[in-house]
């Protein structure tokens, strides 16, 4: 069956230009409803990577895609273009598609979105700055040079599929899918069922994930241990990973307009994939967030600017943390 057929309500596809809208009708009789303005359909964005320029720029941007998809052979811990990560996965095994695919920690807004203030670092940052959180966790790596051709690519690219985006109509799927907070914490005892049944066919009973024969890179990246991504890094986080499952694992049946797992379930999965008492991961040495009012409420690590302890922070129940923010006037972050 066509991924498009089985969606409820009436759906259509229709493409215009590079851009292709999706819209859709929920009423059974358009008479029905109310004559309120019709808000600009939000569009589901192409990119036609067909369309790199043919010259020096075109040059950066197709090498910044290729360092997107192949981050470990060129700047992996045997890259042919320098050792720089220190682990084997590739950025798109998180910003999948290169960056391009809906809800799956899309790039397509970083290059108007930055500078940016970051309160993980308590600093405006630049986007080649963040770029290089990155390479440094969850890769594990050392910062590339920010005049790099290396880094000079990864901008270009951004740039390019930034260009893709129109000014005037919002677009899907750059922010993350929402999951809703379970009144209870999110359990990794229920998660290891969870992860047996739906993830380890993959990832492997260990979270180690598979090489490929090469050994260049992943067919399956590592999910903890030596060489997966490192506490302090997001998807170390339960919310954001599980926004991040929920519209794309396991990666053969979950689509972000048909997920796969219940919000629950990817919040006990991810509590199960994070529970560093039985996962241990390379460790950080600086855990950030100078002002601890800006923290990330799933951030795992003290000191907070409100009274719960570190383990409700990690694993929920979460409603109590917002609330207490929202009472406070303050803006509970995650
Ligand atoms: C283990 C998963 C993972 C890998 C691998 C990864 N990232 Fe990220 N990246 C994230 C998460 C999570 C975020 C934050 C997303 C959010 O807050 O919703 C992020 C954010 C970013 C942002 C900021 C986006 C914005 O608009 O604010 C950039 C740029 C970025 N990553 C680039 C890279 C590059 C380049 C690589 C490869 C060198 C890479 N990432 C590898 C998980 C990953
Ligand atoms: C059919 C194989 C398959 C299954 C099943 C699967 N994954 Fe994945 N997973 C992948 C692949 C492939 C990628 C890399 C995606 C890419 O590069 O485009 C990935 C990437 C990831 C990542 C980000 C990269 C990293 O290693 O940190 C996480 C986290 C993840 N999967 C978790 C899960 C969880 C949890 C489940 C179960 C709910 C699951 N996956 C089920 C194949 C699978």
């Amino acid at each position: 069956m066509k991924r498009t057929s089985v969606i409820r309500n009436s759906c259509a596809f229709s493409a215009i230009a590079a851009v292709i809208v999706w819209s859709c009708n929920t009423a059974t009789n358009a008479r029905e409803q109310a004559p309120v303005p019709a808000a600009p359909a939000a569009v589901l964005l192409h990119v036609d990577t067909t369309a790199i320029p043919d010259d020096k720029y075109g040059e950066a941007v197709r090498y910044g895609r290729a360092l997107m998809l192949n981050t470990a052979y060129y700047i992996g811990p045997d890259g042919t273009s320098g050792k720089y990560l220190g682990n084997r996965m590739n950025c798109t095994n998180c910003h999948q598609d290169a960056g391009t695919k809906p809800f799956s920690f899309n790039l397509m807004l970083s290059h108007e979105n930055y500078p940016q203030y970051r309160a993980r670092e308590g600093q405006v940052l630049t986007l080649a700055e963040r770029v290089n959180n990155c390479v440094t966790r969850p890769h594990n790596g050392r910062p590339l040079p920010l005049n790099s051709k290396e880094m000079v690519a990864f901008l270009a690219y951004f740039r390019w599929i930034n260009s893709f985006v129109p000014k005037t109509q919002p677009h899907k799927g750059s922010k993350n899918l929402p999951v809703t907070f379970p009144d209870i914490a999110a359990s990794p005892v229920r998660g290891e069922a969870l992860y047996q049944q739906h993830c380890a066919r993959c990832h492997g009973n260990s979270g180690e994930g598979q090489l490929r024969p090469d050994n260049i890179t992943y067919t399956y990246p590592p999910l903890w241990g030596k060489y997966g991504y490192q506490p302090g890094s997001s998807m170390h986080r339960i919310i954001k990973q599980a926004q991040w499952l929920k519209a794309n694992m396991p990666y053969d049946k979950a689509t972000w307009n048909r997920p796969f797992l219940s919000d629950a379930e990817a919040m006990d999965i991810a509590a199960f994939v994070n529970d560093d008492s039985r996962h241990p991961r390379p460790d950080i040495k600086n855990y950030d967030y100078p002002h601890p009012a800006e923290k990330a409420i799933d951030y795992d690590k003290g000191p907070y600017a409100d009274t719960f302890p570190a383990t409700q922070h990690k694993y929920g129940p979460y409603l109590p943390i917002t609330d207490y923010y929202e009472k406070r006037g303050m803006k509970a972050s995650y």
